[in-house]
């Protein structure tokens, strides 16, 4: 089939990736030439797992194509996702301007009818606004255009294996016709009928669920879901304050309440808070879609409060173990907002350096994908080589992001470098016994008392 994706950010570099791999002829559009000529180049603009071997195979098989030209990516397409940014604006609504545009330029060139799909994160009954766009600009009145939500549930860092291996697939319709398309786009996945790049001996045992709504349902599909996840974050943080007050680890509690089916493991990691360029946005942009409907989701707003509190527990509890943070030297582990990626978007990491900043302390960190960009957002934070440099003659260590190889550090060597070998493990990701019997003071987030350390 005839895909063309426009907007080459995360969601549409992957989109486009994954189809590709899958088997449909793929044109990814971006007005940006720079990003372009980086693709065209073999480069990705991004850091994501798989992307890169994604890309490169289905480029010099010629099923994946780059352009910056509109003409190129609305002419002959089957199905045209759209997948530009949808970014906040200062009241916390998403500014639709992005999509509005790319709608019109797509009513003006398309040569063929169509399925224009949203997949870009935007609020309820921007598909209808879709639709009225594109009646009134379209050029060519024998062209019919349909309009679906085809909402994107990816996780950064996993994106190509959750693209390829989702939970559900959700499409929102408003035609048999559009409902066929999509159909047919993604059978490859929902069947597995596909060669998969991430596990050579893949073997699907059950097929994907295919969910077929109406669009606006589908629209609040994606905003209720990162909600509900970011809601589960939240509540587990809370639980942990209470935990640390009354003694009690968090760590055993989410498990005794995540053996609960209904309530589930997942997304109950108490740490120091969550970021990204979804969560806190989409949660705000949740908050006021609720209230131009007449809804005030205090609830959302209570979440969205208490998990810009964490970061400020951070700086608090070292300076309840350090007592002075002006003229310490600190180091921080991990700068991007999550393991596996280099967006710094709402990094917890960053807001917590530039704190320690504020307050005089010497920050220094390391991230093995996202030094640069911390660099540039935080010109003051002095970024290191390697871990151990970041631990450098600092009276603490702090880990923000749980990067896997974190865990396997030389702790010994860390703390060699130390003036005082204070751990402040802001993701619960550390062996707290191992390091406490290294003689590391260990403090987790809802940890409750920590053993007692090695004499
Ligand atoms: C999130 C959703 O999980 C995806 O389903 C959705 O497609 C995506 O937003 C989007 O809207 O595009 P993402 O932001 O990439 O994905 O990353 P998550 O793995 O969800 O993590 C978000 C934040 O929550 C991170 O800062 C992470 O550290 C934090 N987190 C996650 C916790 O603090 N505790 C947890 O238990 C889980």
């Amino acid at each position: 089939m005839h895909v063309s994706v426009i907007g080459t950010g995360y969601v549409g570099l992957v989109t486009g990736a994954c189809l590709a791999e899958v088997g449909h002829d793929v044109v990814c559009m971006d007005d940006n030439p720079a990003k372009i000529e980086v693709l065209l180049q073999g480069r990705l603009p991004i850091y994501e797992p798989y992307l890169a071997d994604l890309v490169a195979r289905n480029t010099r098989i010629g099923r994946l194509r780059f352009t910056t030209e509109v003409t190129e990516a609305a002419r002959d397409a089957a199905v045209i996702f759209i997948c530009v940014n949808t970014p906040p604006r200062p009241d916390g609504e998403a500014d639709l301007s992005y999509v509005e545009l790319a709608t019109r330029r797509i009513a003006e060139h398309a040569t063929r009818d169509t399925l224009i799909t949203e997949k870009s994160t935007v609020p309820v009954q921007t598909g209808q606004w879709i639709q009225k766009t594109l009646a009134i600009y379209t050029k060519r009145p024998g062209i019919t255009f349909d309009v679906a939500s085809n909402p994107e549930f990816t996780r950064e860092g996993m994106a190509v294996e959750d693209f390829l291996h989702p939970d559900r697939i959700v499409v929102g319709v408003s035609s048999p016709r559009a409902e066929a398309v999509l159909r047919a786009l993604y059978a490859p996945i929902v069947e597995g009928r596909f060669a998969c790049p991430i596990h050579p001996d893949c073997r699907v045992d059950r097929a994907v669920p295919f969910l077929v709504t109406d669009i606006a349902s589908a629209e609040l599909i994606k905003h209720a879901s990162n909600s509900f996840l970011a809601m589960k974050i939240a509540f587990a943080n809370a639980v942990a304050d209470v935990c640390e007050a009354a003694g009690a680890d968090i760590l055993q509690v989410v498990k005794g309440v995540g053996l609960d089916k209904r309530i589930g493991r997942a997304f109950l990691n108490a740490g120091i808070g969550f970021g990204g360029s979804c969560f806190p946005k989409d949660l705000k942009a949740f908050v006021k879609i609720a209230e131009r409907n007449g809804y005030d989701f205090a609830l959302l707003k209570e979440v969205d409060r208490l998990n810009a509190q964490r970061r400020e527990r951070v700086v608090e509890k070292l300076r309840h173990a350090l007592w002075i943070l002006k003229g310490k030297r600190i180091g921080l582990l991990g700068l991007a907002f999550k393991p596996n990626t280099d967006d710094i978007r709402e990094a917890p990491a960053l807001t917590i350096a530039r704190r320690l900043l504020e307050e005089g302390a010497a920050v220094q960190g390391y991230d093995p994908q996202a030094a640069a960009k911390a660099q540039e957002a935080v010109p003051g934070l002095t970024i290191c080589p390697d871990p151990y440099t970041a631990a450098e003659g600092a009276e603490a260590v702090v880990l923000c992001t749980e990067w896997p190889e974190f865990a396997s550090l030389d702790f010994a060597r860390l703390k060699a470098g130390m003036v005082r070998p204070l751990l402040l493990d802001g993701r619960n990701a550390l062996d707290r016994e191992a390091l406490t019997a290294l003689g590391f003071e260990y403090l987790g987030i809802g940890r409750g008392p920590a053993p007692r350390s090695a004499p």
